[in-house]
């Protein structure tokens, strides 16, 4: 009765993240924009300070835009891309405001909050922007510690709503604020090889250096939004037979299968719950190369869907628009290695309440087989690939298992 009940709640609960995920699935305001040449430029200037991302991973915000016409100081070549983009952090409110909302503000008057305010870089109260509604139906959008001498921006009208995530409203001129232009100095630039050789990933940062392709590759993209994993070098060295084997190609793909080029602070990464891509996926034509990354206690954890599921042990580097974090696991994408066979969501035979089974020694390894990586990885060859799905069944079932139970604790988390 009671194991009953528990089992319909926890139906219940993934049926609420299942809906959470569902409503959470997300809108791309490059896309949005890109149906208006009129906001081309703003629309590339979002892309290119990254803001574009940032935008998509956030529910009830509103932009302002300005036309190609009305870009003045965010079309300025003296300014550094960082400038630029506390500028057009400005233009990020976080409220919904569609047009009808804007026009019946309680008091004619409210102070919103930007992302220029959640960056940390504002002084005080420098990222609130002031809407106020004026005679005859106008309203503008000032920065709350804007010069008097600056004009306002002015309400011009509604480009797109989706009811009450995203407002994109077009304005007539730049948002003037004298913090938000304020000149940001380029960050210094981060050498990848010295960075992991000093903490947890000397092995990792060695068969990168010794990769070209994929080195140039992630050293390229870490001034745009990179999150890389490097595999601590106990993993590296539990899985060089397999790296070893790898025709060069594979290393490359493997490399890169480990870097995702976008920002994701480790709040960012718990949160994700889903499938992220990696620059495998843009170097390797016509393969996904994508896992999952989820929240797994006070960690998050990443799912390749082979081998054990990797954990993040420690953050190497969180500093937008890199992050870099130490990890349990090499990572096996399914593109190179054998999948375990899919476990269809039926119930755990032992019951929800089940957590974790602890891996068993197979009594089919032999006592030299102390490579966990290839003692439960499903992957190699054929003839033994039957035995090997059957040796990681208990694990990866305890995986799913595992997950569910950390779902249920972030609804209740939510619930409370
Ligand atoms: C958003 O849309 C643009 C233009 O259509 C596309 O190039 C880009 O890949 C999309 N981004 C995501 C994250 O889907
Ligand atoms: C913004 O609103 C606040 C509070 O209403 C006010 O103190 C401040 O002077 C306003 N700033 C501008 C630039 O109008
Ligand atoms: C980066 O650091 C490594 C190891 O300290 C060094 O060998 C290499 O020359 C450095 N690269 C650059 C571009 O400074
Ligand atoms: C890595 O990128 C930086 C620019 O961020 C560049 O100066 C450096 O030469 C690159 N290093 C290598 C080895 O390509
Ligand atoms: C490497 O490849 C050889 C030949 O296919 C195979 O016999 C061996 O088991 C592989 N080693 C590992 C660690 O996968």
């Amino acid at each position: 009765m009671e194991a009953r009940r528990r089992v319909a709640l926890l139906a219940a609960l993934a049926l609420t993240v299942a809906l959470a995920a569902t409503a959470a699935e997300g809108y791309n305001i490059t896309k949005i924009l890109g149906e208006y040449p009129e906001y081309s430029q703003f629309n590339k200037l979002l892309t290119e300070t990254r803001l574009a991302a940032d935008i998509n991973k956030r529910r009830t915000i509103t932009v302002l835009a300005v036309s190609n016409g009305d870009m003045g100081g965010l079309a300025a070549s003296g300014r550094t891309l960082q400038t630029k983009r506390h500028m057009l952090q400005m233009h990020v409110l976080v409220d919904y405001y569609g047009g009808k909302k804007l026009h019946q503000l309680a008091h004619g008057v409210t102070a919103c909050s930007t992302m220029f305010q959640e960056s940390g870089a504002a002084q005080g109260m420098s990222g609130y922007v002031n809407i106020t509604q004026r005679r005859g139906g106008k309203v503008t959008f000032t920065a709350e510690n804007a010069e008097d001498s600056s004009s306002p921006s002015t309400y011009v009208k509604t480009v797109k709503e989706i009811p009450y995530d995203l407002a994109v409203l077009q304005v007539d001129s730049v948002l003037a604020s004298p913090e938000a232009e304020a000149p940001v100095a380029a960050p210094a630039p981060v050498n990848i090889t010295e960075l992991l050789s000093k903490k947890y990933c000397k092995s990792f940062a060695g068969l990168l250096a010794a990769d070209a392709e994929a080195f140039s590759n992630i050293n390229a993209t870490k001034d745009n939004g990179l999150t890389l994993f490097c595999p601590v070098d106990s993993a590296v060295a539990a899985f060089m037979p397999k790296y070893k084997n790898l025709t060069a190609k594979g290393r490359t793909a493997i490399l890169l299968f480990h870097a995702v080029p976008d920002y994701y602070s480790l709040q960012l990464l718990e949160s994700n719950s889903g499938k992220v891509s990696t620059l495998a996926t843009s170097n390797v034509a016509k393969k996904d190369y994508s896992f999952d990354a989820d929240k797994d206690g006070d960690t998050a954890s990443l799912d390749t869907k082979v081998g054990k599921v990797a954990s993040v042990t420690a953050t190497v580097k969180d500093d937008d628009p890199l992050a870099v974090y130490a990890i349990s696991k090499f990572l096996q994408p399914k593109e190179l290695y054998k999948v375990a066979k899919d476990l269809a969501p039926a119930p755990a035979p032992a019951g929800p309440k089940k957590k974790t089974t602890k891996k068993k020694p197979s009594a089919a390894s032999s006592p030299s087989d102390d490579d966990d990586e290839s003692a439960d990885s499903p992957d190699t060859s054929d003839e033994d690939a039957a035995d090997k799905d059957n040796a990681a069944a208990p694990s990866v079932l305890a995986g799913w298992v595992t997950t569910a139970a950390a779902a249920t604790v972030a609804v209740l988390a939510l619930a409370a």
